[in-house]
């Protein structure tokens, strides 16, 4: 330092005051008052005067009973016995403008305190400091233009506080500053770039402005602080060209400008300024992380500082290749190129990069296969290359990289197996996730390597065979994902030991067997999804499987049991009757707002008993999750499924027999009779089809669902005069122009269900097409050759003639039933009274 001085810091180097700083942050709370000269005495008592708050009372020690060097906190120099520094904490209150008093002082550091107001003008009578501190307090209002008096300072640090205004160009006269560091405070504006800043300020190394709100260009003026070592200018508001030329900073060695944006410089390449770094052989760290930046990154990146550690340029608009010249910045640990448009191959050189810890290349269009070269990046703990289009096997030689603790390949195109070498990595604790792949094969059981691993998730790929039981080792899971594979058999038992298990997804799998009883015992099972397998028996009720957000098991037929609450109502019918199966059907309602009319109406139906007709427990009426309203019916549950099912999947092993068939369609008619005619009021189902015809025990027929599509409708906001009704092939004709729903309706439906039921054919067959349809392909038939239009499976053959004869007439009768109910006039087709005498 140009002057001599008898204090401790202001000799220091920035290098020093760098780490005073350091650990005045990370250890202390703390503030230094630090003077050149003796006769401080009244200064210090002043000082003492404005504080507010001082919880270890060290201030008390601060009287007349002795001299000032012996005050706590106090230190002087020992042969001048001139005060050198104050140590104090956890101070609160204003900074005493009676310190501008001490005109000598070289330094003051308050910093991390929780002082209040200004900072003093009277400040600026301290002509003699160096260093002034103020970091991390609650300090207001703006910098006083008075500072720029202080024309020896050279390190003012007013990071993290509430400070407002601008950074003004009366700054830039203080021509010894080195340090300036107002990061995170109110500052806003521009800037000035009035002078040119570094020949006010040569000695300028030290440039710290992220978070504030700053806006405009960084001045290019910058270009020529030769001296400058740390630009730290993220998180404001700047954007427009960057204009600043780095190839006079041969001392930079941190720039970080992230969140600077680019976007608008209408310049095709924003990457030029790659070459201007070319010199800047000292440089660690570059950070243009979401800075809106467009352009190919040039070849000349090879050609930054080999010392290059960190390089950040996620969250752009990059695009071409990656060069393979990255491969000669053999410094770097950080790889970050993640949310760009890089396509073409991941360059082998990048296997040069052997300090590499983390590598990011995330979210690009990375194509062709994943270089063999990886197993160099031996350091590495981080490789993301999720989202791209890597292609073919995922190299064995990974193994080599026993750091890696988190590692994510997934959202690519990789097929083969999952290498058992990855598996094997014996820091992996963190992260694997192969998910949205082509892999294939058995999940090697070299899984039980990965007892540290806490999140796994293989979902979406092609995996197959059972579940290995050797994944029970892999004791510190807490999110297991095998989504979407073609997984068949139980859930092995070993799984048992996954305790630590809050997420767990094995659905869209063909896994079957019954729900292991250890699932509910899991305490920290959060999340719980079994949906589309083919599970059996009963859902418990307790553990995960008592919330019913928590689980999922839909689309798993032999399931029933279990709680599907929507609020306390099902609760009650299953503890009042525990062993009983029921059905329930959800409907969600993508409008809003209560519809008092649905529980009204299904109050009513509640009260309908018939032997045929499906029985409503209850139903009930909420508000899903993103405030649709969301209904349902609970019903009896029906062991055997539906005639649909009987007629189209494969769900039974058996077919419908001619006389299961005919005793339905009496059922169904004997239903259809009720509803109509035996009812306190007419009616109408609206929406009758095999699927709404359900099975029990002793395959007796019941209908359900009758009523709903009328009142979806009204849901669904579709006036009696428009919009679809019942389901297409089931309804009849009138429906579609306009008419209301009715019995005739209804009896047209029940006609095509009839033909249905007999001839397995859906009337949305591709063979109903060019004027063809179920009803004249039946009526077509009549009288003599109904033989060759019912379903093949019905017919049993007959042992004598007579009986043969026999059964077509009563076939041909049926057959005349379904198309005389199904024919386009309504006022021609069939009474329902007459169809159960005739059926
Ligand atoms: C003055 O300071 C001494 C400690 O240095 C303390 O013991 C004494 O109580 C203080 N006197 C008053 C009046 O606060
Ligand atoms: C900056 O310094 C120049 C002279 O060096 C002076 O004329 C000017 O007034 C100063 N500006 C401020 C804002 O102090
Ligand atoms: C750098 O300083 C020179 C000499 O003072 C000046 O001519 C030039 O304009 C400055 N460059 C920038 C970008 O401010
Ligand atoms: C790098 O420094 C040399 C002098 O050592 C200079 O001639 C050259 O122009 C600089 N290169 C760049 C890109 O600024
Ligand atoms: C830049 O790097 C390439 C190799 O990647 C080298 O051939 C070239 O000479 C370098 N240029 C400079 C200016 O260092
Ligand atoms: C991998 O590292 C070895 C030395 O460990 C080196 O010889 C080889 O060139 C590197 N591979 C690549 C592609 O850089
Ligand atoms: C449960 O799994 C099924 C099938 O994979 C899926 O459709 C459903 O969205 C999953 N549920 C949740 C809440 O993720």
């Amino acid at each position: 330092m140009k002057s001599p001085q008898p204090t401790i810091c202001l000799s220091a180097s920035s290098l020093i005051s760098f780490l005073f700083y350091g650990l005045g942050i990370t250890c202390l709370t703390s503030a230094t008052v630090y003077a050149s000269y003796g006769g401080n005495e009244m200064a210090l008592l002043s000082f003492k005067s404005r504080i507010t708050h001082d919880p270890y009372k060290v201030l008390t020690s601060w009287n007349h009973s002795f001299q000032f060097c012996n005050w706590s906190g106090i230190s002087c120099g020992k042969r001048h016995k001139r005060v050198t520094a104050v140590q104090l904490f956890s101070f609160q209150g204003t900074i005493p403008h009676e310190l501008g008093r001490l005109s000598s002082l070289g330094g003051l550091g308050l910093h991390i305190n929780k002082f209040t107001g200004v900072i003093p003008t009277n400040l600026s009578h301290c002509y003699n400091l160096e260093d002034l501190w103020l970091a991390l307090n609650n300090l207001a209002g703006s910098i006083p233009k008075e500072m720029s008096l202080l024309s020896k300072l050279s390190r003012l640090v007013i990071r993290e506080s509430k400070l407002t205004g601008g950074i003004s160009h009366f700054l830039w006269n203080i021509t010894t500053m080195e340090w300036f560091d107002a990061s995170g405070n109110q500052f806003g504006g521009s800037i000035p770039d009035t002078l040119d800043i570094c020949n006010q300020l040569p000695n300028l190394e030290f440039l710290q402005l992220w978070g504030n709100e700053l806006t405009g260009v960084l001045p290019p003026s910058l270009s020529n602080c030769s001296k400058l070592g740390y630009l730290e200018m993220s998180d404001n508001n700047f954007g427009g060209k960057l204009t600043i030329d780095f190839s006079n900073l041969r001392d930079i060695y941190i720039i970080k400008l992230h969140s600077y944006n680019f976007h608008g410089c209408g310049d095709a390449n924003d990457m030029t300024f790659i070459d201007s770094l070319k010199n800047c052989t000292r440089l660690i760290t570059l950070n243009h992380y979401n800075c809106s930046l467009t352009g190919v990154l040039p070849i000349s990146i090879g050609n930054l500082s080999h010392r290059l550690s960190i390089l950040a340029l996620g969250d752009n608009h990059l695009f071409g290749s990656l060069p393979s010249s990255i491969g000669s910045l053999v410094g770097l640990t950080a790889l970050e190129l993640k949310h760009n448009r890089f396509k073409g191959k991941i360059p082998t050189t990048i296997g040069k990069l052997q300090k590499l810890q983390y590598l990011d290349l995330a979210s690009n269009q990375f194509s062709g296969t994943i270089p063999y070269a990886i197993r160099n990046l031996s350091l590495s703990t981080e490789l993301c290359l999720d989202s791209n289009k890597l292609e073919g096997h995922i190299p064995s030689s990974l193994g080599n990289c026993k750091e890696l603790n988190k590692l994510n390949f997934s959202h690519n195109r990789l097929s083969g197996n999952v290498p058992k070498q990855l598996l094997q990595l014996p820091l992996l604790s963190n992260f694997l996730d192969l998910s949205y792949n082509r892999m294939s094969g058995s999940i090697p059981s070299e899984i039980k390597d990965l007892k540290m691993l806490s999140y796994l998730d293989l979902s979406y790929n092609n995996l197959s065979g059972t579940i290995t039981s050797s994944l029970g080792e892999c004791i510190s899971l807490t999110m297991l994902n095998l989504r979407g594979h073609i997984f068949q058999g139980i859930i092995p038992s070993s799984l048992s030991s996954l305790r630590g298990l809050r997420v767990l997804d094995i659905s869209q799998n063909k896994l079957s067997g019954k729900i292991p009883q250890f699932l509910d015992k899991w305490n920290s099972l959060e999340f719980l999804n079994l949906s589309f397998n083919d599970f059996e028996g009963e859902v418990p009720v307790v553990g995960v499987f008592a919330n019913t957000s928590a689980f999922w098991i839909l689309g798993n037929n032999k399931l029933c049991g279990g709680l599907v609450t929507l609020d306390s109502v099902y609760k009650e019918i299953l503890d009042s009757d525990d062993d009983r199966c029921v059905a329930i059907k959800v409907l969600h309602l993508h409008n809003r707002g209560a519809h008092k009319s649905f529980l009204a109406e299904c109050e009513a139906w509640q009260n309908i008993r018939h032997r045929n007709v499906l029985k409503t427990i209850t139903s009930c009426s909420s508000v899903d999750f993103q405030g649709n309203d969301l209904k349902a019916m609970v019903y009896e549950f029906m062991s055997n499924g539906s005639v649909h099912d009987w007629l189209h999947s494969s769900t039974f092993n058996s077919k419908l027999n001619l006389l299961q068939r005919i005793n339905i369609l009496r059922d169904v008619a004997t239903a259809l009779d009720y509803l109509q005619n035996r009812c306190q009021t007419t009616i109408v189902h609206g929406d009758l089809k095999p699927s709404n015809v359900t099975l029990d025990d002793d395959m007796v027929a019941h209908v359900g669902d009758f009523g709903l599509a009328r009142l979806l409708g009204a849901y669904l906001n579709q006036s009696s005069s428009a919009g679809v009704k019942g389901t297409i092939g089931y309804a009849p004709l009138e429906y579609g122009i306009g008419s209301e729903m009715t019995s005739c309706g209804d009896i047209y439906s029940f006609g095509i269900l009839l033909l249905e039921v007999m001839t397995g054919k859906k009337p949305t067959d591709n063979m109903f097409s060019e004027g063809l349809s179920l009803h004249k392909f039946a009526y077509m038939a009549l009288p003599d050759h109904v033989i060759d239009v019912i379903d093949n499976d019905a017919i049993v053959m007959q042992s004598t003639e007579a009986n043969a004869r026999k059964v077509e007439e009563c076939l041909a009768a049926t057959i005349k039933i379904g198309v005389s109910c199904s024919v386009d006039s309504p006022p021609q087709r069939m009474k329902i009274e007459i169809v159960i005498h005739e059926v």
